[in-house]
């Protein structure tokens, strides 16, 4: 799906990610969080973070360690998310999860280790203090409760209520949409990039984030155990309130089709075209063919 540029910064993620659990000095924590950040995932924030440097000229080995931190930032949310007091998940990334892997307490605690894990990689980012003081904003805000932690508890709160599309569509653009809106204003943070083309960047990572969750929604009933390396068919019995549950499969489609259309009509504002951006989209593609 994505282009061959973008591709080739994942091994470089993940040497990042690897050279800062060495100096981890707990050997079952550093196990737990490596167990979790080198199972299958797709980095698909570290690696739209870098593609939207390389769209600049910005220099992606700079912006390498926000990168990896944006991926333990997603990954401790993934662990989290799998808790048996939050979706009570058996399987993430093709494997058990933490908890079932190491238990709820090692579990709870690699998450907590990996958030501020995102932080202190996000200092060895070079660039100008001013520019890590807003970096630190965006990754503060994105994961906390101005995002990713507050769409969880509105999440958790919803399996109790019924919720109307706009209420839905607010929940998808904090737990999932934050840190996908995160990977873009990090990395228009740390390349020469206009005011003009950060705001429309920001309104293509805003309609992507909330397209990714709808799929993720989708995906949930249309797609196998095995497909998804997490468990299938799971919305249904934590009662969630999802797209294809709210509106139905098709209407679900098209909504998510609305998305991708704000996001292509976002990335075509900008000043310069942007095929590793542009490229992120024929996920979706993929995902429904
Ligand atoms: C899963 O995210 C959780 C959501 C926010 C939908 P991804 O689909 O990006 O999961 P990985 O990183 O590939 O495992
Ligand atoms: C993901 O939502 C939200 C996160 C912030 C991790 P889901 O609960 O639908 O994600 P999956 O389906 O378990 O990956
Ligand atoms: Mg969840
Ligand atoms: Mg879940
Ligand atoms: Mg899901």
């Amino acid at each position: 799906m994505l282009e061959p540029q973008t591709q080739a910064f994942r091994p470089a993620v993940m040497a990042t990610i690897e050279a800062y659990l060495q100096t981890i000095t707990v050997p079952n924590l550093a196990a737990a969080m490596r167990y979790s950040l080198t199972a299958g995932g797709k980095r698909l924030r570290p690696l739209l973070l870098l593609a939207v440097v390389d769209s600049y000229g910005g220099d992606v080995n700079r912006a390498m360690p926000a990168a990896a931190g944006l991926e333990c930032l997603h990954t401790y949310s993934l662990i989290h998310d799998d808790l048996p007091a939050m979706d009570n998940d058996d399987r993430r990334r093709g494997q058990p999860t933490s908890h079932k892997q190491f238990g709820e307490a090692l579990a709870i605690l690699a998450g907590d280790a990996l958030q501020s894990a995102a932080f202190e990689l996000l200092t060895q980012t070079v660039t100008t203090p001013a520019r890590l003081a807003e970096g630190l904003r965006i990754f503060a805000q994105a994961v906390g409760a101005k995002g990713m932690v507050g769409g969880q508890v509105l999440d958790m709160q919803g399996e109790h209520q019924h919720l109307t599309l706009q209420e839905l569509q607010h929940l998808h653009a904090l737990k999932t949409g934050a840190l996908i809106e995160a990977a873009v204003a990090l990395g228009a943070l740390l390349a020469p990039v206009t005011a003009a083309d950060r705001q429309a960047l920001q309104r293509f990572a805003a309609a992507f984030g909330i397209a990714f969750q709808i799929q993720d929604d989708i995906n949930d009933v249309t797609k196998t155990s095995a497909e998804l390396g997490k468990t299938a068919n799971k919305d249904i019995g934590e009662h969630k309130n999802t797209y294809p549950g709210l509106l139905g499969l098709v209407q679900a489609r098209a909504a998510l089709a609305a998305q991708v259309g704000q996001a292509q009509a976002a990335l075509a504002e900008l000043s310069r075209p942007v095929p590793q951006l542009a490229a992120f989209l024929t996920y979706f593609d993929e995902e429904n063919a």
